[in-house]
Protein backbone atom coordinates (compact mmCIF):
# COMPACT_ATOMS: atom_id res chain seq x y z
CA UNK A 1 0.00 0.00 0.00
CA UNK A 2 1.66 3.52 -1.01
CA UNK A 3 1.25 6.07 2.03
CA UNK A 4 0.54 9.37 0.86
CA UNK A 5 1.33 12.03 4.18
CA UNK A 6 0.44 15.93 3.70
CA UNK A 7 0.97 18.75 5.72
CA UNK A 8 1.62 22.59 5.27
CA UNK A 9 5.09 22.40 6.63
CA UNK A 10 7.67 19.88 5.09
CA UNK A 11 11.10 19.40 6.61
CA UNK A 12 14.04 18.78 3.90
CA UNK A 13 16.67 15.99 4.79
CA UNK A 14 19.43 18.24 5.55
CA UNK A 15 20.70 17.41 9.19
CA UNK A 16 22.36 21.03 9.63
CA UNK A 17 19.48 23.34 9.28
CA UNK A 18 17.07 24.85 11.54
CA UNK A 19 13.77 23.31 11.44
CA UNK A 20 10.75 25.28 12.66
CA UNK A 21 8.10 23.30 14.63
CA UNK A 22 7.45 19.87 15.68
CA UNK A 23 5.34 18.29 13.60
CA UNK A 24 7.91 19.04 10.23
CA UNK A 25 11.41 17.36 12.59
CA UNK A 26 8.59 14.73 13.79
CA UNK A 27 7.64 13.32 10.08
CA UNK A 28 10.88 13.18 9.02
CA UNK A 29 12.93 10.23 10.36
CA UNK A 30 9.45 8.38 9.32
CA UNK A 31 8.83 9.22 5.76
CA UNK A 32 12.57 8.76 5.02
CA UNK A 33 12.27 4.76 6.86
CA UNK A 34 8.61 4.34 5.79
CA UNK A 35 8.78 4.94 2.14
CA UNK A 36 5.76 7.34 2.25
CA UNK A 37 5.28 10.42 -0.11
CA UNK A 38 4.97 13.20 2.00
CA UNK A 39 3.27 15.86 0.19
CA UNK A 40 3.02 20.34 1.52
CA UNK A 41 3.89 23.61 0.80
CA UNK A 42 6.77 24.63 -1.38
CA UNK A 43 6.79 27.80 1.24
CA UNK A 44 6.45 29.92 -2.51
CA UNK A 45 3.08 30.74 -3.72
CA UNK A 46 2.14 31.32 -6.94
CA UNK A 47 -0.77 31.71 -9.73
CA UNK A 48 -0.40 28.99 -11.73
CA UNK A 49 -3.39 26.29 -11.51
CA UNK A 50 -2.88 22.54 -9.20
CA UNK A 51 -2.30 20.83 -12.56
CA UNK A 52 0.78 23.10 -13.60
CA UNK A 53 2.25 24.41 -10.50
CA UNK A 54 5.05 22.55 -11.27
CA UNK A 55 6.05 19.58 -7.95
CA UNK A 56 9.43 19.69 -6.83
CA UNK A 57 10.57 16.24 -5.61
CA UNK A 58 13.28 15.47 -3.90
CA UNK A 59 14.24 11.76 -2.32
CA UNK A 60 13.79 11.09 1.70
CA UNK A 61 15.60 8.52 2.65
CA UNK A 62 13.26 5.27 1.19
CA UNK A 63 10.14 8.21 1.02
CA UNK A 64 10.03 11.33 -1.21
CA UNK A 65 8.89 14.79 -0.50
CA UNK A 66 7.29 16.98 -3.06
CA UNK A 67 6.78 20.48 -2.50
CA UNK A 68 3.94 22.71 -4.64
CA UNK A 69 3.66 26.49 -4.21
CA UNK A 70 -0.03 27.46 -2.99
CA UNK A 71 -2.11 29.74 -4.98
CA UNK A 72 -0.97 33.37 -4.34
CA UNK A 73 -4.40 34.69 -4.43
CA UNK A 74 -5.85 32.80 -0.90
CA UNK A 75 -2.13 32.05 0.92
CA UNK A 76 -2.39 35.09 3.30
CA UNK A 77 -6.06 34.20 3.90
CA UNK A 78 -5.20 30.63 4.87
CA UNK A 79 -1.89 30.58 6.05
CA UNK A 80 -1.69 33.83 8.43
CA UNK A 81 -5.51 34.79 8.31
CA UNK A 82 -7.94 31.74 8.93
CA UNK A 83 -5.12 28.70 10.22
CA UNK A 84 -3.19 31.09 12.45
CA UNK A 85 -5.47 33.91 13.30
CA UNK A 86 -8.93 32.03 14.21
CA UNK A 87 -7.76 28.53 14.56
CA UNK A 88 -4.70 28.84 16.29
CA UNK A 89 -5.49 30.84 18.95
CA UNK A 90 -8.68 28.96 19.65
CA UNK A 91 -7.20 25.31 19.73
CA UNK A 92 -4.57 27.25 22.23
CA UNK A 93 -7.79 28.24 24.64
CA UNK A 94 -6.87 31.89 23.24
CA UNK A 95 -10.54 32.94 21.99
CA UNK A 96 -9.56 37.22 22.88
CA UNK A 97 -7.01 36.47 20.02
CA UNK A 98 -9.14 34.95 17.17
CA UNK A 99 -9.30 36.96 14.25
CA UNK A 100 -11.35 36.18 11.10
CA UNK A 101 -13.00 37.61 8.48
CA UNK A 102 -15.08 35.53 6.18
CA UNK A 103 -12.45 36.26 3.50
CA UNK A 104 -9.59 34.45 5.79
CA UNK A 105 -12.73 31.41 5.51
CA UNK A 106 -12.96 31.49 1.93
CA UNK A 107 -9.49 31.53 1.28
CA UNK A 108 -8.84 28.59 3.77
CA UNK A 109 -11.49 26.61 1.87
CA UNK A 110 -9.92 27.73 -1.09
CA UNK A 111 -6.78 26.29 -0.39
CA UNK A 112 -8.10 22.90 0.75
CA UNK A 113 -9.78 22.13 -2.34
CA UNK A 114 -6.56 23.31 -3.88
CA UNK A 115 -4.15 20.89 -2.07
CA UNK A 116 -7.37 18.37 -2.76
CA UNK A 117 -7.29 18.72 -6.68
CA UNK A 118 -3.38 18.63 -6.75
CA UNK A 119 -3.85 15.21 -4.50
CA UNK A 120 -5.21 13.64 -7.70
CA UNK A 121 -1.81 12.96 -9.00
CA UNK A 122 -1.38 10.92 -6.56
CA UNK A 123 -4.81 9.26 -6.43
CA UNK A 124 -3.77 4.93 -6.87
CA UNK A 125 -6.78 2.42 -5.64
CA UNK A 126 -4.48 1.27 -2.96
CA UNK A 127 -3.33 4.63 -1.32
CA UNK A 128 -3.88 5.77 1.70
CA UNK A 129 -4.24 9.72 2.53
CA UNK A 130 -2.85 10.91 5.97
CA UNK A 131 -3.59 14.29 6.18
CA UNK A 132 -1.83 16.33 9.41
CA UNK A 133 -3.04 19.64 11.66
CA UNK A 134 -5.33 22.38 11.49
CA UNK A 135 -4.49 23.77 8.08
CA UNK A 136 -6.32 21.06 6.67
CA UNK A 137 -9.34 20.42 8.51
CA UNK A 138 -11.45 19.98 5.62
CA UNK A 139 -9.19 18.52 2.86
CA UNK A 140 -11.10 15.04 3.77
CA UNK A 141 -14.21 16.28 2.77
CA UNK A 142 -12.74 18.01 -0.67
CA UNK A 143 -10.87 14.97 -1.40
CA UNK A 144 -14.49 13.10 -1.08
CA UNK A 145 -15.76 15.31 -3.02
CA UNK A 146 -13.63 14.49 -6.01
CA UNK A 147 -14.12 10.97 -5.58
CA UNK A 148 -11.50 9.51 -3.28
CA UNK A 149 -12.81 6.38 -1.83
CA UNK A 150 -9.67 5.55 -0.21
CA UNK A 151 -8.92 5.54 3.54
CA UNK A 152 -8.31 8.91 4.76
CA UNK A 153 -6.73 9.71 8.35
CA UNK A 154 -6.75 12.91 9.88
CA UNK A 155 -3.89 13.73 12.70
CA UNK A 156 -4.62 17.00 14.90
CA UNK A 157 -0.90 18.15 16.73
CA UNK A 158 -2.37 20.83 18.59
CA UNK A 159 -4.95 20.68 21.41
CA UNK A 160 -8.32 20.65 20.73
CA UNK A 161 -9.93 22.97 23.49
CA UNK A 162 -13.67 22.64 25.37
CA UNK A 163 -16.83 23.42 23.22
CA UNK A 164 -17.14 27.29 23.96
CA UNK A 165 -13.90 28.48 23.03
CA UNK A 166 -14.33 26.60 19.40
CA UNK A 167 -17.10 27.80 18.99
CA UNK A 168 -15.57 31.39 18.92
CA UNK A 169 -14.48 30.11 15.20
CA UNK A 170 -16.42 31.38 12.66
CA UNK A 171 -17.91 28.27 10.37
CA UNK A 172 -16.74 25.96 13.18
CA UNK A 173 -19.42 23.94 12.78
CA UNK A 174 -19.16 23.13 9.49
CA UNK A 175 -15.54 22.21 10.05
CA UNK A 176 -16.09 20.03 12.36
CA UNK A 177 -18.85 18.30 10.13
CA UNK A 178 -16.32 17.65 7.60
CA UNK A 179 -13.71 15.76 9.47
CA UNK A 180 -16.49 13.58 9.87
CA UNK A 181 -15.21 12.34 6.48
CA UNK A 182 -11.79 10.77 7.57
CA UNK A 183 -12.07 7.48 8.47
CA UNK A 184 -9.90 7.77 11.53
CA UNK A 185 -9.29 11.32 13.39
CA UNK A 186 -6.24 11.14 15.85
CA UNK A 187 -5.61 13.50 18.65
CA UNK A 188 -2.30 13.81 20.99
CA UNK A 189 -4.38 13.42 24.60
CA UNK A 190 -7.74 11.68 25.86
CA UNK A 191 -8.49 15.35 26.59
CA UNK A 192 -8.83 16.58 23.53
CA UNK A 193 -10.83 13.39 22.08
CA UNK A 194 -13.18 14.39 25.01
CA UNK A 195 -13.27 17.84 23.98
CA UNK A 196 -14.11 16.75 20.38
CA UNK A 197 -16.71 13.99 21.46
CA UNK A 198 -18.33 16.16 23.29
CA UNK A 199 -18.83 19.03 20.38
CA UNK A 200 -20.06 16.13 17.92
CA UNK A 201 -22.64 15.44 20.88
CA UNK A 202 -23.91 18.63 21.80
CA UNK A 203 -23.72 20.43 18.16
CA UNK A 204 -24.83 17.34 15.67
CA UNK A 205 -26.23 14.82 18.72
CA UNK A 206 -23.46 12.20 17.24
CA UNK A 207 -22.29 9.92 20.06
CA UNK A 208 -19.23 8.21 20.11
CA UNK A 209 -19.76 4.01 20.44
CA UNK A 210 -16.24 1.82 20.84
CA UNK A 211 -14.43 4.08 19.87
CA UNK A 212 -16.68 5.22 16.52
CA UNK A 213 -18.99 7.51 15.56
CA UNK A 214 -21.64 7.19 13.09
CA UNK A 215 -22.76 9.61 10.83
CA UNK A 216 -24.72 10.57 7.34
CA UNK A 217 -20.56 10.33 5.65
CA UNK A 218 -20.67 6.83 7.16
CA UNK A 219 -18.30 5.78 10.22
CA UNK A 220 -15.60 7.79 11.76
CA UNK A 221 -12.71 6.46 14.39
CA UNK A 222 -11.68 8.87 17.07
CA UNK A 223 -8.72 8.33 19.31
CA UNK A 224 -5.64 9.33 21.33
CA UNK A 225 -2.20 8.74 19.74
CA UNK A 226 0.56 10.77 21.80
CA UNK A 227 3.36 11.22 18.82
CA UNK A 228 6.84 10.17 20.21
CA UNK A 229 10.36 10.84 19.27
CA UNK A 230 12.84 9.03 17.44
CA UNK A 231 14.63 8.32 21.13
CA UNK A 232 17.18 6.39 20.02
CA UNK A 233 18.39 8.46 17.08
CA UNK A 234 17.75 11.66 18.82
CA UNK A 235 19.96 10.00 21.76
CA UNK A 236 22.80 9.33 19.50
CA UNK A 237 22.41 12.64 17.43
CA UNK A 238 22.81 14.53 21.04
CA UNK A 239 26.33 12.77 21.63
CA UNK A 240 27.75 13.35 18.30
CA UNK A 241 26.75 17.02 18.99
CA UNK A 242 29.62 17.56 21.99
CA UNK A 243 32.22 17.88 18.67
CA UNK A 244 30.07 20.64 17.24
CA UNK A 245 31.51 24.07 17.56
CA UNK A 246 28.26 25.76 18.53
CA UNK A 247 28.02 23.06 21.32
CA UNK A 248 31.51 22.89 22.55
CA UNK A 249 31.37 27.17 22.24
CA UNK A 250 28.49 27.07 24.77
CA UNK A 251 30.26 25.19 26.74
CA UNK A 252 33.27 26.73 27.09
CA UNK A 253 31.52 30.16 28.14
CA UNK A 254 30.04 28.90 30.62
CA UNK A 255 32.90 28.12 32.91
CA UNK A 256 31.79 26.53 35.74
CA UNK A 257 28.18 28.03 35.24
CA UNK A 258 25.71 26.03 35.29
CA UNK A 259 23.03 26.32 32.36
CA UNK A 260 18.76 26.07 32.25
CA UNK A 261 17.66 25.85 28.40
CA UNK A 262 13.98 26.58 27.04
CA UNK A 263 13.46 25.99 23.00
CA UNK A 264 10.53 27.26 21.58
CA UNK A 265 8.40 29.35 18.64
CA UNK A 266 7.73 32.87 19.52
CA UNK A 267 4.23 32.06 20.44
CA UNK A 268 1.93 32.91 22.99
CA UNK A 269 0.86 29.16 23.61
CA UNK A 270 4.69 28.87 24.71
CA UNK A 271 4.34 30.90 28.02
CA UNK A 272 7.78 32.52 27.41
CA UNK A 273 6.77 35.57 29.32
CA UNK A 274 5.85 33.84 32.70
CA UNK A 275 9.20 31.98 32.14
CA UNK A 276 11.03 34.63 31.50
CA UNK A 277 9.41 36.43 34.92
CA UNK A 278 10.10 32.93 36.72
CA UNK A 279 13.39 33.43 36.32
CA UNK A 280 13.65 36.82 37.28
CA UNK A 281 11.69 35.66 41.00
CA UNK A 282 14.25 32.95 41.16
CA UNK A 283 16.82 35.26 41.06
CA UNK A 284 15.31 37.74 43.76
CA UNK A 285 14.22 34.53 45.66
CA UNK A 286 17.72 32.74 45.71
CA UNK A 287 20.16 35.43 44.97
CA UNK A 288 22.91 32.47 45.42
CA UNK A 289 21.77 31.47 42.36
CA UNK A 290 23.39 34.34 40.41
CA UNK A 291 26.72 34.01 38.77
CA UNK A 292 26.43 30.42 39.00
CA UNK A 293 23.06 29.73 36.76
CA UNK A 294 21.35 31.60 33.60
CA UNK A 295 18.90 30.55 31.04
CA UNK A 296 19.46 30.12 27.45
CA UNK A 297 16.38 31.14 25.57
CA UNK A 298 16.17 29.90 21.65
CA UNK A 299 12.91 31.87 20.72
CA UNK A 300 12.91 31.48 17.26
CA UNK A 301 10.87 33.83 15.30
CA UNK A 302 7.47 32.88 13.92
CA UNK A 303 4.57 33.96 12.22
CA UNK A 304 5.46 37.73 12.72
CA UNK A 305 2.89 39.29 9.71
CA UNK A 306 0.27 38.49 12.51
CA UNK A 307 -0.12 41.32 14.85
CA UNK A 308 -0.50 39.28 18.42
CA UNK A 309 2.95 37.49 17.53
CA UNK A 310 4.77 41.06 16.25
CA UNK A 311 3.11 42.38 19.71
CA UNK A 312 4.91 39.25 22.04
CA UNK A 313 8.15 39.72 20.11
CA UNK A 314 8.13 43.12 21.19
CA UNK A 315 7.46 41.96 24.95
CA UNK A 316 9.80 39.84 24.97
CA UNK A 317 12.78 41.61 24.02
CA UNK A 318 11.69 44.46 26.73
CA UNK A 319 11.09 42.47 29.49
CA UNK A 320 14.49 40.21 28.84
CA UNK A 321 16.41 43.44 28.70
CA UNK A 322 14.79 44.52 31.91
CA UNK A 323 15.68 41.17 33.75
CA UNK A 324 19.05 41.43 32.81
CA UNK A 325 19.55 44.79 33.31
CA UNK A 326 18.62 44.51 36.88
CA UNK A 327 20.47 41.09 37.70
CA UNK A 328 23.05 41.29 35.54
CA UNK A 329 26.49 41.55 36.03
CA UNK A 330 29.62 42.68 34.07
CA UNK A 331 30.88 39.32 33.44
CA UNK A 332 27.27 37.52 33.63
CA UNK A 333 23.94 37.51 31.99
CA UNK A 334 20.90 36.00 33.80
CA UNK A 335 19.41 35.47 29.89
CA UNK A 336 20.87 34.23 26.96
CA UNK A 337 17.83 35.34 24.58
CA UNK A 338 18.32 33.99 21.33
CA UNK A 339 16.02 35.11 18.11
CA UNK A 340 17.30 32.35 15.67
CA UNK A 341 16.59 28.68 14.99
CA UNK A 342 19.23 25.79 14.89
CA UNK A 343 19.61 22.58 13.70
CA UNK A 344 18.23 19.26 15.47
CA UNK A 345 21.72 18.37 15.42
CA UNK A 346 23.06 21.39 17.47
CA UNK A 347 20.07 21.39 19.93
CA UNK A 348 20.56 17.75 21.05
CA UNK A 349 24.31 19.46 21.89
CA UNK A 350 22.72 22.38 23.62
CA UNK A 351 20.11 20.33 25.45
CA UNK A 352 22.75 17.98 26.94
CA UNK A 353 24.85 20.69 28.35
CA UNK A 354 21.62 22.16 30.15
CA UNK A 355 21.26 20.61 33.76
CA UNK A 356 17.63 22.23 33.55
CA UNK A 357 15.28 21.73 30.87
CA UNK A 358 12.32 24.19 30.94
CA UNK A 359 9.83 23.40 28.49
CA UNK A 360 6.47 25.80 30.73
CA UNK A 361 3.69 26.28 27.67
CA UNK A 362 0.24 27.24 28.52
CA UNK A 363 -1.17 24.91 26.19
CA UNK A 364 0.67 22.74 24.05
CA UNK A 365 -0.43 19.41 21.76
CA UNK A 366 2.27 17.67 23.23
CA UNK A 367 5.43 19.41 22.96
CA UNK A 368 8.39 17.49 21.66
CA UNK A 369 10.96 19.57 23.28
CA UNK A 370 10.43 18.09 26.38
CA UNK A 371 10.72 14.27 25.26
CA UNK A 372 13.92 15.49 23.00
CA UNK A 373 15.45 17.28 26.14
CA UNK A 374 14.95 13.79 28.35
CA UNK A 375 16.25 11.88 25.29
CA UNK A 376 20.00 13.81 25.00
CA UNK A 377 20.48 13.53 28.28
CA UNK A 378 23.72 11.72 30.03
CA UNK A 379 22.49 8.57 31.82
CA UNK A 380 25.29 9.32 34.45
CA UNK A 381 24.36 12.81 35.03
CA UNK A 382 21.01 13.61 33.28
CA UNK A 383 19.37 17.14 33.82
CA UNK A 384 16.03 17.65 35.27
CA UNK A 385 13.08 18.79 33.11
CA UNK A 386 10.64 20.86 34.56
CA UNK A 387 7.27 20.95 32.87
CA UNK A 388 4.06 22.64 32.12
CA UNK A 389 0.83 20.43 33.21
CA UNK A 390 -0.77 21.90 30.07
CA UNK A 391 1.73 20.08 27.73
CA UNK A 392 0.59 16.91 26.13
CA UNK A 393 4.17 15.62 27.27
CA UNK A 394 2.66 15.65 30.78
CA UNK A 395 0.46 12.67 30.98
CA UNK A 396 3.78 10.68 29.51
CA UNK A 397 6.47 12.65 31.66
CA UNK A 398 5.27 12.24 34.94
CA UNK A 399 8.56 12.20 36.69
CA UNK A 400 9.15 15.18 35.46
CA UNK A 401 9.05 18.46 38.41
CA UNK A 402 5.44 19.43 36.66
CA UNK A 403 4.47 23.28 37.06
CA UNK A 404 1.85 25.45 36.51
CA UNK A 405 2.88 27.81 34.38
CA UNK A 406 0.38 31.11 35.58
CA UNK A 407 2.25 30.45 39.17
CA UNK A 408 5.23 32.29 38.58
CA UNK A 409 6.29 31.81 41.97
CA UNK A 410 5.79 28.06 41.95
CA UNK A 411 7.86 27.72 39.01
CA UNK A 412 10.82 29.89 40.35
CA UNK A 413 10.65 27.51 43.26
CA UNK A 414 10.47 24.98 41.15
CA UNK A 415 13.38 25.58 38.98
CA UNK A 416 15.38 26.20 42.46
CA UNK A 417 14.55 22.10 43.34
CA UNK A 418 15.65 21.23 39.97
CA UNK A 419 18.90 22.50 40.67
CA UNK A 420 19.03 21.23 43.63
CA UNK A 421 18.30 17.75 42.73
CA UNK A 422 21.20 15.06 43.65
CA UNK A 423 22.06 12.98 41.16
CA UNK A 424 20.46 9.72 42.46
CA UNK A 425 16.61 11.16 42.18
CA UNK A 426 17.77 12.90 38.64
CA UNK A 427 18.65 9.57 37.32
CA UNK A 428 15.90 7.90 39.08
CA UNK A 429 13.38 10.68 37.01
CA UNK A 430 15.21 10.01 33.79
CA UNK A 431 15.20 6.49 33.28
CA UNK A 432 11.26 6.39 34.14
CA UNK A 433 10.73 8.89 31.43
CA UNK A 434 12.95 7.44 29.15
CA UNK A 435 11.16 3.79 29.70
CA UNK A 436 8.28 5.62 28.47
CA UNK A 437 9.49 7.23 25.56
CA UNK A 438 10.93 3.70 24.37
CA UNK A 439 7.28 2.53 24.78
CA UNK A 440 5.84 5.52 22.18
CA UNK A 441 8.88 6.19 19.53
CA UNK A 442 7.83 8.38 16.34
CA UNK A 443 8.21 5.06 14.89
CA UNK A 444 5.65 3.17 17.01
CA UNK A 445 2.78 6.31 16.85
CA UNK A 446 3.40 6.52 12.85
CA UNK A 447 2.93 2.48 12.34
CA UNK A 448 0.22 2.89 14.98
CA UNK A 449 -2.12 5.08 13.18
CA UNK A 450 -1.61 3.54 9.99
CA UNK A 451 -2.84 0.69 11.00
CA UNK A 452 -5.62 1.80 12.47
CA UNK A 453 -6.56 3.95 9.79
CA UNK A 454 -6.28 0.68 7.50
CA UNK A 455 -8.43 -1.07 9.95
CA UNK A 456 -11.32 1.51 10.08
CA UNK A 457 -11.24 2.28 6.81
CA UNK A 458 -11.87 -1.45 6.10
CA UNK A 459 -14.86 -1.78 9.06
CA UNK A 460 -16.12 1.27 6.85
CA UNK A 461 -16.84 -0.87 4.09
CA UNK A 462 -18.68 -3.47 5.81
CA UNK A 463 -20.57 -1.00 7.70
CA UNK A 464 -21.65 0.61 4.32
CA UNK A 465 -22.71 -2.93 4.06
CA UNK A 466 -24.63 -3.95 7.06
CA UNK A 467 -25.36 -0.59 8.72
CA UNK A 468 -23.69 -1.46 11.86
CA UNK A 469 -20.02 -0.20 12.67
CA UNK A 470 -17.76 -3.05 13.08
CA UNK A 471 -13.97 -1.88 14.44
CA UNK A 472 -12.72 -3.53 17.27
CA UNK A 473 -12.11 -1.42 20.23
CA UNK A 474 -8.21 0.05 19.53
CA UNK A 475 -5.02 -1.09 22.22
CA UNK A 476 -1.97 1.51 22.52
CA UNK A 477 1.55 -0.04 22.55
CA UNK A 478 1.16 -0.96 25.90
CA UNK A 479 -2.00 -3.04 25.18
CA UNK A 480 -4.89 -0.15 27.23
CA UNK A 481 -8.01 0.09 25.19
CA UNK A 482 -8.73 3.36 23.60
CA UNK A 483 -12.24 3.60 24.54
O1 LIG B 1 1.83 22.38 16.93
C1 LIG B 1 1.51 22.03 15.65
C2 LIG B 1 2.47 22.60 14.64
O2 LIG B 1 2.30 22.02 13.39
C3 LIG B 1 3.90 22.48 15.07
O3 LIG B 1 4.47 21.32 14.65
C4 LIG B 1 4.53 23.69 14.49
O4 LIG B 1 5.40 24.19 15.41
C5 LIG B 1 3.39 24.61 14.25
O5 LIG B 1 2.22 23.95 14.49
C6 LIG B 1 3.35 25.14 12.86
O6 LIG B 1 4.19 26.16 12.75
P1 LIG B 1 4.40 26.94 11.41
O7 LIG B 1 3.27 27.91 11.30
O8 LIG B 1 5.69 27.62 11.60
O9 LIG B 1 4.42 25.93 10.33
Amino acid sequence: MDLVVVSNRVARAKANEPMTGGLAAALLPVVEKSGAIWIGSSGKVSDTSEKDSPLKIEQLGAGALAMLDLPAAHYGGYYEGFANSALWPALHSRPDLIRASQDDYTSYREVNAFMARALTRFKKPAAAFWIQDYHFLALGAELRKLGFKNPLGFFLHTPWPARAVIAGVPHHRELIEAMLSYDLIGFQTEDDVENFVRCLKMDFGLQLHDGVVMSRFGTTRIGAFPIGIDVEGFAAQARRAASHPDVSRLRMSLGGERLAIGVDRVDYSKGLVNRIAAFDRLFEIEPSFKREVSLLQIATPSRGTIEAYDDLQSELARQVTDVNGRHGEVDWIPIRYLNKGFSQSVLGGFYRAAQVGVVTPLQDGMNLVAKEYVAAQNPADPGVLVLSKFAGAANELDAALQVNPHDIEGMARTIATALSMPVQERRMRWESMMRKLRAGTIHQWFAGFVDTLIEAHAAQDLTAISGVPRIKPLRTADGAFLH
